[in-house]
């Protein structure tokens, strides 16, 4: 199943997290700073799936741990229900928003304790924060296996002895454990079968119907969010190019380097011959980028003001917003373009 207009999202406008200018900076020499992120802006909405994707190195993590406040901003806001995360003062306070706000990584296993059992690594968050008595405590985590298929001979287990997709229902399960607001899934199911990827995919939704919940989703694979968010960004280079809801991304895809990732997702329909898209030119480097556009590289459009301005993330129809000078011309032209500037390989 697709996530489209459904229920969870359907007339839900309330933003639950607001990115405002967010930038993450790293130090790489005397004068040298790396541009991870550099001024990035959305929202998410409660209940609601935002996929972010882009190629390796662009800066999805970086948001991501940002944003769970694991490393600090260069500048910018996170707010969450209104409230600036980054100003959370007071011990009480950062506890409560660290319930609200959850991480799941590709790979649970680093995380997990590998001494002790399933069921008290599920336990652990229930003591730390004393949200249930010791009485209540197999109870409530009883509960959690309930809601996430977790089998009563699992609990008895050690992390080593768990295959990697029921690591990371365990991985789920503890994110949820203190029933938050808000999930970053960071590549979650990259290093599982696809078989297996199915599944996580299908808890996460069938949880975020149950619990309410809003995930940032973060992939390197279209293919994999397209199936799960709502809404869609797409990251290059620290920056986001283009923000869509799922349905337009697709149909009125109006990014460059978005087309080139839509055109690498294999087509099933063997009558839609689709060009794939091989870009060419060098990843301009990180550090110190200059303030034109990032893409133009490697970009068949590109015409003198791309290599001269930056193209700010301008909006091209309702909640449809594209950082590329010539965001306004149509989407078959911009294919052609492609066809002709690059090489296109045939996929059947
Ligand atoms: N601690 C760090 N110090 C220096 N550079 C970093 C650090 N963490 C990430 N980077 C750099 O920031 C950029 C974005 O990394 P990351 O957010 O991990 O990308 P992605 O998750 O999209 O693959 C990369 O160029 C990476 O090398
Ligand atoms: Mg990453």
């Amino acid at each position: 199943m697709e996530q489209g207009n459904t229920k969870a999202a359907a007339g839900r406008t309330e933003h639950l997290i607001e990115v405002k200018d967010l930038k993450k900076y790293f130090k790489v020499g005397d004068k040298s700073f790396l541009h991870a992120i550099d001024g990035v802006n959305f929202t998410v909405n409660r209940g609601e799936t935002l996929g972010l994707v882009g190629e390796s190195g662009c800066g999805k993590s970086t948001v991501g741990t940002v944003m769970m406040r694991l490393q600090p901003p260069t500048s910018g806001q996170v707010l969450m229900n209104g409230e600036d995360i980054f100003s959370v003062k007071g011990r009480s306070e950062d506890l409560a928003l660290r319930k609200r706000m959850q991480i799941i990584f590709q790979d649970p296993y680093s995380s997990l304790n590998p001494k002790k059992r399933i069921k008290d690594i599920l336990a652990e968050a229930y003591k730390i924060h004393k949200t249930c008595t010791r009485g209540q405590l197999e109870q409530t985590v009883e509960q959690l296996c309930q809601v996430t298929g977790i089998s009563t001979d699992m609990l008895l287990q050690y992390p080593h002895e768990l295959d990697g997709g029921k690591r990371q229902v365990v991985g789920i399960a503890r994110a949820l454990s203190l029933n938050p607001a808000f999930i970053v899934c960071d590549e979650p199911v990259s290093a599982l079968d696809v078989s297996v990827q199915a599944k996580i995919i299908n808890l996460l939704m069938d949880l975020q119907e149950k619990m309410d919940l809003s995930y940032l989703f973060i992939s390197h694979d279209l293919s994999v969010v397209k199936h799960i968010s709502h809404r869609i960004a797409v990251m290059y280079l620290g920056q986001i190019v283009e923000i869509a809801d799922k349905e337009t991304l697709f149909a009125d895809t109006r990014h460059p380097y978005s087309i080139a990732l839509l055109s690498a997702i294999p087509k099933v329909d063997v009558e839609r011959k689709v060009q794939r898209i091989v870009l060419k030119g060098d990843v301009p480097s990180p550090i110190n980028p200059k303030p034109v556009c990032r893409f133009a590289s490697r970009c068949w459009m590109s015409q003198p003001v791309c290599f001269e301005q930056a193209p700010g993330l301008r909006q091209v129809a309702p909640g449809h917003c594209v950082a590329c000078h010539f965001a306004g011309e149509s989407r078959e032209r911009m294919k052609t373009a492609a066809t002709v500037g690059l090489d296109a390989e045939k996929l059947e």
